[in-house]
């Protein structure tokens, strides 16, 4: 497996036919601006919050090297994908919202409107799978040694050329070089291209429910 890091800094990439290369590193402080703004475009939620004051503090996070492992695909100077995931997410979940107290009050907000609309609503609630306590460890973020993925995109126009592939294994040194043991993920059960590229890059099943699938990586 390719290695990546700050303190590697061996790069990962793919070539593509034109014989153009795409370098995977970790995100850096000139890539929030434009990160922040394609995670809204792309409609990338964290905590259910779509919003680029959500990503921005998020990136933020990742630069200066808290729990939050981001690494971005770059092709002559663009960002042309990224992923996202958070080590221990539960800790550093509860930590963010304390120090973003107006996002925090935003995101109990939202969680009051859904959960009121949700109520009153004549369309079925779809449920969430539960994080399943199987093979004796945690799951869905709640050790220093699972990280929770968060997000995988690659730009329309630079799919199927392995980038994809290529910021996973990046972010998996990453992720080991912070002592993370499982990377865990849901999957929409209607995403067939993530699902496949899940498998090829050898996630197991751990559960499956409705609408989801709960993955997982042992790295
Ligand atoms: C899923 C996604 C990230 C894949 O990116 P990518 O750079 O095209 O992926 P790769 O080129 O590394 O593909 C690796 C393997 O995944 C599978 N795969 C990826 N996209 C596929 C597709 N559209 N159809 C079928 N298989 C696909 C293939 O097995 C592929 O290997 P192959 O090209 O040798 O057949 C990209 O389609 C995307 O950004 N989708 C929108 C965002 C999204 O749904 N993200 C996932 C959230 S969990």
């Amino acid at each position: 497996m390719n290695t990546a890091g700050r303190e590697s800094e061996r790069p990962v990439g793919v070539s593509d036919q034109d014989g153009l290369r795409t370098e995977c590193r970790l995100v850096a402080a000139e890539d929030v601006p434009a990160l922040s703004t394609m995670l809204r475009d792309n409609g990338v939620a964290f905590l259910g919050m779509p919003h680029a004051g959500m990503h921005r503090a998020v990136l933020r996070d990742a630069v200066q090297g808290e729990d939050v492992s981001c690494v971005v695909a770059v092709r002559g100077g663009q960002v042309v994908g990224w992923t996202v995931a958070i080590v221990y997410s539960r800790r550093y979940w509860t930590r963010f919202l304390a120090r973003h107290p107006i996002l925090g009050f935003i995101y109990v907000g939202s969680r009051l409107a859904t959960a009121l609309f949700a109520r009153k609503s004549a369309v079925p609630e779809v449920h969430g799978p539960t994080w399943p306590r199987v093979m004796n460890r945690e799951w869905g973020g709640a050790h220093p040694t699972v990280a929770r993925h968060l997000d995988i995109t690659v730009l329309e126009a630079y799919r199927r050329g392995g980038v994809a592939t290529a910021l996973q294994s990046a972010q998996i040194a990453d992720l080991k070089r912070r002592g993370v043991r499982w990377l865990d993920a849901y999957i929409n059960t209607s995403n067939l291209p993530s699902i496949l590229l899940h498998i090829k890059n050898g996630w197991s099943l751990v559960s499956a429910e409705r609408d989801a699938l709960l993955i997982s990586l042992e790295i």
